[in-house]
């Protein structure tokens, strides 16, 4: 477990970079995970993407709260309603806008033993995973104001 460092908007061109599907479900990404996982919640943040700490694939790690929720390859299947509420982003210190976002998400992913997983969330929930996911496309939060 160790803590890594957070790639920051406007110095990295990673962040905008689209992320390739990870094949391996092996103790690499399982150490990837925890460490990712450690230094979410050592920055305070609700969700971190593999890019924002200079890793190319498809996953993710979020806690809003409720327990670490991992997704790897994660796909949004459904989306229902709408919210509006300030949104930050560990690469992007000091700058919170308001962003709409569905209100209820599901996604379809996989765990990191490979297994298909479906996480549905509504409310905070929806949005970080909205928000992760588009990380993996290169997408960022200030992009949608
Ligand atoms: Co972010």
């Amino acid at each position: 477990m160790a803590i890594r460092e957070i790639t920051k908007y406007g110095k990295d061109e990673i962040l905008r970079k689209v992320c390739r599907t990870q094949l391996n479900f092996d103790d690499r990404l399982a150490q990837i995970l925890d460490d990712m996982a450690d230094t979410m919640y050592e920055a305070d943040g609700v969700g971190l993407a593999a890019p924002q700490i200079g890793i190319l694939r498809r996953y993710c790690v979020i806690d809003v709260g409720e327990g670490i929720v991992e997704l790897i390859n994660p796909v949004i299947m459904e989306t229902k309603g709408e919210q509006h509420g300030q949104e930050g982003c560990l690469s992007v210190p000091g700058r919170y806008e308001d962003v709409t976002r569905p209100m209820y998400v599901k996604v379809r992913a996989q765990n990191r033993k490979g297994e298909n997983i479906i996480v549905e969330g509504e409310g905070l929930m929806a949005r970080a995973l909205c928000h992760e996911i588009e990380h993996l496309d290169g997408v960022l939060f200030i992009d949608k104001v």
